[in-house]
């Protein structure tokens, strides 16, 4: 396994290879990585001749006062578990070599990007997609691995590849969890002991509405309503979205089908954790 750190000569590497008739495979991260990565790492090894994992804390997709100052970085741990994952390459540029002095270009989605996640944190997804796009025309590669756990950066990087006809195909992974259903998160470490058990109230949440969706309930305002109360009980937690959405267009629901994907944002004190699930046991 090699790393490499500059840009021109990630190019090079993707450019040897694709001459050599070999293909990529590409799981994107920011580091600090788990469990949940892992599981990334392992589909992405069987779906190419050659597994690029990029570490790259993206500063264009933090918000101000968000979190990119304090995220949890450990480069040497890293290795190791993309050692064992059997990486072959780990791109891990600087932020001067991917944002030059003089940058001036982004890629927006609109439409999907414009709820969720995009409407608490304003440019996140303009930041994302600036960078996937960017890894992507680096590293060249014909598969990229995503995870369910961020559902709507999924989406919208599927809508990317789509709408500019990029050669990727696009796969989600589902959501890996701790033993009692946390979802796995490099964020998870900011939670003191007490919040980290309060923080069960999501998975929990999506339990319960896959529960009630079973015993009949249709209506997303009933199912919605419910949850808040559910979630407000935990004293720290502080609610920034519960909405039942179509899994392809994000848009709100009224009704839950087959599609319908429950997307939920809820901070404990400074920590914002995402999750998400399908409602409907015969989801597509
Ligand atoms: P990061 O948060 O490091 O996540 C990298 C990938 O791992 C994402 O596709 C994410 O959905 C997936 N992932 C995270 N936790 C997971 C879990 N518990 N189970 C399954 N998959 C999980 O997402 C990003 O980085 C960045 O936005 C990035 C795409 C790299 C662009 O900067």
């Amino acid at each position: 396994m090699d790393i490499i750190r500059s840009v021109s000569e990630m190019r090079q590497w993707a450019s040897s290879v694709r001459v050599a008739g070999q293909s990529i495979s590409f799981v994107p991260t920011m580091g600090f990585l788990h469990q949940g990565h892992l599981s990334l790492l392992k589909e992405g090894r069987k779906r190419g001749d050659l597994l690029v994992l990029s570490i790259f804390v993206n500063p264009t997709q933090f918000g101000q006062g968000e979190d990119f100052a304090e995220y949890p970085r450990d480069l040497q741990q890293d290795c190791e578990i993309a050692q064992q994952a059997g990486v072959d390459i780990i791109f891990a540029p600087e932020a001067k070599d991917m944002y030059p002095n003089g940058y001036a270009t982004c890629v927006a989605v609109e439409g999907i990007t414009e709820t969720l996640c995009g409407r608490s944190r304003p440019g996140h997804f303009r930041g994302v997609c600036t960078v996937v796009s960017k890894l992507f025309n680096i590293i060249q590669p014909q598969t990229a691995i995503f995870g369910h756990k961020d559902f709507q950066q999924l989406a919208v990087i599927k809508r990317l590849t789509l709408d500019m006809n990029m050669p990727v195909d696009i796969f989600g992974m589902p959501i890996f969890r701790e033993t009692d259903g946390l979802a796995m998160s490099s964020r998870n470490v900011y939670l003191s002991a007490d919040q980290r058990r309060q923080a069960l109230v999501l998975s929990q949440s999506l339990t319960q509405a896959k529960e009630l969706v079973k015993a009949g309930e249709t209506d997303c305002a009933n199912i919605i309503f419910r949850l808040k109360k559910y979630i407000g009980q935990q004293p720290d937690a502080r609610i920034d979205y519960v909405q039942i959405c179509h899994q392809l267009t994000l848009e709100d629901q009224s009704q839950v089908d087959k599609d319908s994907v429950l997307l939920l944002a809820v901070y404990f004190g400074k920590t914002r954790l995402i999750d998400n699930d399908f409602l409907a046991a015969n989801h597509d």
